[in-house]
């Protein structure tokens, strides 16, 4: 999957089982999409549901990916939480580090998302890094600054595979999409970040998410160094969904 282009959908806190049912089961009927990796993020408890109904397509798999993970890695006395090796347990494959409705939110930090990224890798799964400038910081010409440093969390861990999802903040869920020049911008200085960090021989796969939708999705693909999205609110239909996939081949 590290030259594929990917295509992710994250559901967010949406769904429901019978609505859910009748996605998946529109998109495991897709027909097979060669050179695209194609991912579902349901809310945690829907994973199993989400699992069980793709893992029959073998061809074209469909990939069980998760919203968030636990900090703490042993199992124990943490109500409320699920780890990763629990994910890993019912079929997740990749896992979402570090939304930024996460650290909306939850205040998540640099500190959190560094053990979250362990914690995946430990078990064998993938993390993916979503980083991106608030306006303020894009106004303000700070943008890579911003994203320099989300990205120092992958300082000095033993992988060489790194997925990481550009979602500038004002772009999600608001119809305002980043440009060509920004995204390629950007794009090229995550790859050029990730390489000086990690080392010449990783494997780097660079989403781009805001407002990804079925009219913008070719353009955006055709950008420099832009291997997939992740998708918000456009993945909840099937018809955008699967017009975005068809866009990435
Ligand atoms: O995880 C997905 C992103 O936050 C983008 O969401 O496509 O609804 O703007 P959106």
């Amino acid at each position: 999957i590290w030259q594929q282009k990917w295509v992710i959908g994250n559901w967010k806190m949406n769904g429901q089982l019978q609505e859910n049912n009748s996605l998946v089961h529109k998109l495991r009927s897709f027909q097979t999409v060669p050179n695209v990796c194609i991912g579902i993020t349901p809310p945690t408890v829907y994973l199993l549901q989400v699992h069980n109904a793709v893992q029959i397509v073998l061809n074209n798999p469909i990939y069980t990916c998760a919203q968030d993970v636990s900090r703490f890695s042993e199992k124990g006395a943490y109500t409320g939480e699920v780890s990763a090796e629990m994910m890993r347990d019912v079929g997740v494959d990749i896992i979402l580090i570090g939304h930024s409705e996460r650290s909306l939110y939850f205040n998540e930090k640099n500190d959190v998302q560094r053990q979250k990224i362990e914690n995946v890798l430990k078990v064998g799964l993938i993390p993916l890094l979503c980083v991106g400038e608030s306006l303020k910081e894009r106004e303000d010409g700070r943008e890579k600054e911003a994203v320099a440093y989300q990205l120092s969390v992958f300082k000095g861990l033993k992988t060489k595979n790194f997925a990481i999802a550009y979602e500038p903040v004002w772009a999600i869920g608001t119809g305002k999409v980043a440009n060509r020049e920004q995204i390629a911008d950007m794009h090229q200085f995550i790859y050029d970040e990730v390489l000086s960090l990690c080392g010449n021989d990783a494997n780097i796969r660079v989403l781009y998410g805001g407002s990804v939708n079925d009219k913008n999705a070719a353009d955006i693909f055709s950008v420099p160094h832009v291997d997939g999205a992740l998708v918000g609110g456009a993945s909840l239909k099937y018809e955008a969904f699967a017009a975005i996939i068809n866009a990435a081949q």
